[in-house]
């Protein structure tokens, strides 16, 4: 079977809040889900609604709000027609990277046209680690379930990543943040939500960066002589993206116009106690399938969960060379990381890095709890 070629048709986001006390606090993922896929179909007018095949959302805790297969609840709330198919899938923060990949294999497979990659999460109203977790007790004896900030701090100290040099990559991304805002950079990709309160229009989390406040915070996980602090991790965000994705064919037949292909994806797993290092055999998959390198990357977006983390995949990685061209409009230490948002929002951000730039392929690439990388490799249309 001939494997048909897949690309991004648009993309669009929510601003990314604060889940406590944000402008988002109060609205559900289900409401931000629908007011953004509107938004993404209202200006795709070509888009034939019954043409898509299928609605795929990423969530890393399906439950409450987010559980009961919300892609389908997302889907019929945005206008969607009955007949489009919803699925919810769950890759902890790859999910919804792991939404984008799952349909592109189905259309480059034959199995539709077009399909809606969703991700999302609120990470107050529904809490990280979920409602009612359970712990295996053989795996829970082998750390399995270390927090996310416990791995952090594992890469820091193997690596010798100072805070002083945490703090350093913290400010940079705040400051690539703030200046992608005050640029326009984000015109394209961000939708305002109507909230009871007014509208919602802009990321909560960049800000100038206050060193010395920054040097006073305690540590946030190793208490005693951790290094890894509030400023140093991704926040407690909330947030959802979309990503049209239909196949070369289907976009020159109804002349939907592609922003991008999907020249590779892969995911891999590493030790869940660096779980940070995720990006490092995933993207050596995706390179390898694309028969590209990483010198050959305009654009990398890398998920900063945490500085420390970011710091070690770049370090081990021997990415020093290209890390110019890491999340050149900031990283989630500014603008947050919903967790299931996170992977099409970097799919999505690497394309608005790719139109900026004029480059030709960019890398989004993120780690992920219990151990793993997920990587994609873009082409922008025309380059
Ligand atoms: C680290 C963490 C525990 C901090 O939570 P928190 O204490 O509720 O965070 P807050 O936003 O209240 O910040 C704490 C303090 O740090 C300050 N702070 C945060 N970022 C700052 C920055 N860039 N500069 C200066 N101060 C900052 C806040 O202003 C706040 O100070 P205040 O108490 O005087 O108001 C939480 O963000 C977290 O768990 N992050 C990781 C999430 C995660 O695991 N994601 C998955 C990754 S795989």
């Amino acid at each position: 079977m001939e494997l048909k070629k897949v690309g991004i048709v648009d993309f669009c986001r929510s601003p990314i809040g604060k889940a406590k006390g944000g402008a988002l606090a109060g609205v559900t993922s289900i409401e931000i889900g629908a007011q953004v896929l509107r938004a993404l179909l209202e200006r795709n007018p070509k888009l034939p609604r019954d043409r898509v095949e299928l609605v795929v959302a990423g969530t890393a805790y399906p439950e409450g709000e987010q559980g009961l297969n919300v892609s389908r609840q997302i889907a019929f709330k945005a206008g969607l027609p009955v007949s489009v198919a919803g699925v919810t899938v769950n890759q902890f923060c790859a999910s919804s990277q792991q939404s984008v990949m799952m349909i592109a294999d189905a259309l480059a497979c034959g199995k539709g046209d077009i399909g809606i990659a969703l991700g999302l999460e609120h990470m107050a109203r529904v809490p990280q680690g979920g409602y009612n977790p359970y712990f295996d007790p053989e795996l829970y004896e082998k750390n399995f379930y270390i927090p996310m900030g416990d791995t952090a701090e594992v890469l820091a100290r193997e690596n010798q990543i100072s805070r002083d040099d945490q703090e350093a990559f913290a400010v940079a991304s705040h400051r690539k943040a703030l200046a992608a805002w005050a640029e326009g950079a984000f015109a394209r990709e961000v939708v305002a939500i109507e909230t009871p309160q007014g509208l919602a229009e802009k990321d909560e989390f960049p800000r100038e960066p206050d060193l010395p406040k920054m040097k006073s915070l305690k540590p946030a996980f190793d208490l005693k002589s951790g290094t890894v602090t509030a400023a140093t991790s991704s926040p407690i965000s909330c947030g959802v993206a979309a990503v049209v994705l239909a196949t070369e064919e289907a976009a020159r037949e109804l002349g939907l116009g592609l922003r991008a292909t999907i020249e590779s994806t892969a995911v891999a797993g590493t030790d869940y106690e660096r779980m940070g290092l995720g990006p490092l055999p995933a993207t050596e998959k995706a390179l390898r399938r694309a028969g590209l390198s990483l010198q050959q990357m305009d654009v990398i977006e890398l998920n900063e969960a945490f500085a420390a983390q970011a710091l070690a995949v770049i370090r081990l990685g021997g990415w020093t060379d290209v890390a110019e061209r890491i999340n050149p409009l900031g990283g989630a230490i500014a603008l947050g990381h919903p967790l299931g948002m996170s992977g099409a929002r970097i799919i999505g951000t690497a394309i608005t890095g790719l139109e900026r730039t004029k480059g030709t392929y960019a890398l989004a690439t993120m780690c992920v709890g219990g151990g793993q990388g997920a990587s994609t490799i873009l082409k922008r249309a025309g380059a």
